[in-house]
């Protein structure tokens, strides 16, 4: 894999941007969910570092879960319309209030999906917290109830977001400078 500073055309969102916004999204989630019974939902891998920190973030007490999905017949860089569980929850979420935690919402159909997923087991509540959203990509409406920013169409990527499972540790969301970067595949 080629060094990150090869192929970023940018920094989109720097390191303290990005803790301040989730920060306000974490007291935010706390005031709306004072009684405990929150139930976070991380979809792996993208969102974990967003998950550790919003949780950290987060002063009413809740739980954590991890979910892996991938699209059926899709590129890697797109997604299809539905999803295949490659990794369930443990927990029973019936009756929590669930709060899942993506990285970022792009065509909309992953989140969808899961949403769909998720709704027949009965939580009690839930909600999207999405720390980026591409608008201009969405082909399936999502509602994002906590989103922390709203980004252009570029490909983007660190803070969980990764070019070919590369640089999900970047402290910040950098633009991929698509003329540098060389693809593995
Ligand atoms: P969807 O198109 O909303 O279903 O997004 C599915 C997944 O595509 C996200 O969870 C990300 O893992 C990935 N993705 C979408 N846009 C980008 C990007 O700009 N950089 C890296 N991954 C992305
Ligand atoms: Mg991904």
């Amino acid at each position: 894999m080629q060094e990150y500073k090869e192929i970023l055309a940018e920094v989109l969102i720097d390191a303290v941007a990005l803790q301040k916004r989730i920060a306000e999204l974490g007291a935010e989630i706390s005031a709306d969910y004072p009684d405990g019974n929150l139930l976070l939902v991380c979809i792996l891998r993208g969102g974990v570092p967003f998950l550790v920190d919003l949780s950290r973030n987060i002063t009413a007490p809740h739980m954590m879960d991890f979910m892996a999905v991938s699209s059926y017949g899709a590129g890697k860089r797109e997604s299809s319309g539905a999803v295949r569980v490659a990794m369930d929850l443990q927990m029973d979420i019936r009756d929590k209030d669930v709060v899942l935690v993506e990285d970022i919402v792009d065509s909309g159909n992953t989140i969808a999906s899961v949403l769909e997923l998720l709704h027949v087991r009965q939580p009690r509540s839930l909600r999207v917290c999405a720390l980026l959203d591409k608008p201009e990509r969405r082909e399936t409406d999502v509602p994002i109830h906590y989103r922390g920013f709203e980004i252009p169409n570029k490909f983007v990527f660190g803070y969980g977001l990764d070019l070919d499972e590369y640089y999900r540790n970047l402290p910040f969301v950098g633009v991929v400078d698509l003329n540098k970067y060389k693809p593995t595949d």
